[in-house]
This record gives structure tokens, sequence and C-alpha cells, in this order.
């Protein structure tokens, strides 16, 4: 499976979102998941997040392990998205920021 990971927490361009032929990304109010169960790895998502958060699992950098198992609980309580909308207000500011988990709203 693929893997959204920290940078994308406050930011959420939602760029994701369009490319994924299952329709598998799910939305909380400052960050977006995949649901491992559904991801068929076809890495279409990777390339397109300007944040550069989307990682297979095999890839995920050190540190940020535990958002594979974010991804598997809120891809079980968030509603489905698949159309892009805008990014949140401060993205630009918040984009590169490390440490972005402790602000993750659920
Ligand atoms: Fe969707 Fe493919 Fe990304 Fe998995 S790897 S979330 S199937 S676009
Ligand atoms: Fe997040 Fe990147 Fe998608 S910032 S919403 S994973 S395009």
């Amino acid at each position: 499976t693929f893997v959204v990971t920290d940078n994308c927490i406050r930011c959420k361009y939602t760029d994701c979102v369009e490319v994924c032929p299952v329709d598998c990304f799910y939305e909380g109010p400052n960050f977006l998941v995949i649901n491992p169960d559904e991801c068929i790895d076809c890495a279409l998502c990777e390339p397109e997040c300007p944040a550069n958060a989307i990682f297979s699992e095999d890839e995920i950098p050190a540190g940020q392990e535990e958002f594979l198992a974010i991804n598997e609980e809120l891809s079980g309580i968030w509603p489905n998205i698949t159309e892009k909308k805008d990014p949140l207000p401060e993205y630009e500011k918040w984009d590169g920021v490390s440490g972005k988990i402790e602000y993750l709203e659920r």
C-alpha cells in the first residue's frame, strides 16, 4: 500500500485524489489518508503530491512509520474524497515544516 505522511498535515493539496483509479483516499479536517485494503499499489498518486507526502509502505521515511497505522485507522472513519479542492489556507506556511503530527485533527 501507499501511505500519506506528515507533510500533508495543514497543507492538504488534494491533487492525489484525482489520479487514484480505485478512489481510496479519505478526508479529515487537515489531512488525507489512503485505505490500505483498497490501494492497488499503482503508484500514480506519489508524484502528484506537491508536498511529497506519499510513500510506498516500504519507503516511509524514518520516524514516520506510525503513519501506516494512522492511514489504516482513519480511512475507516473519514469520508471518501475523489475530487480536488483548494488546499488549506496556510498551506504555503506549513509545507515543509517537520513534525506536524502534533497538529493532526481527527
Ligand atoms: Fe490510489 Fe494508486 Fe495511490 Fe494506491 S498507489 S492510493 S491505488 S493512486
Ligand atoms: Fe496531502 Fe499531498 Fe494529497 S498534501 S492531500 S497527500 S496531494
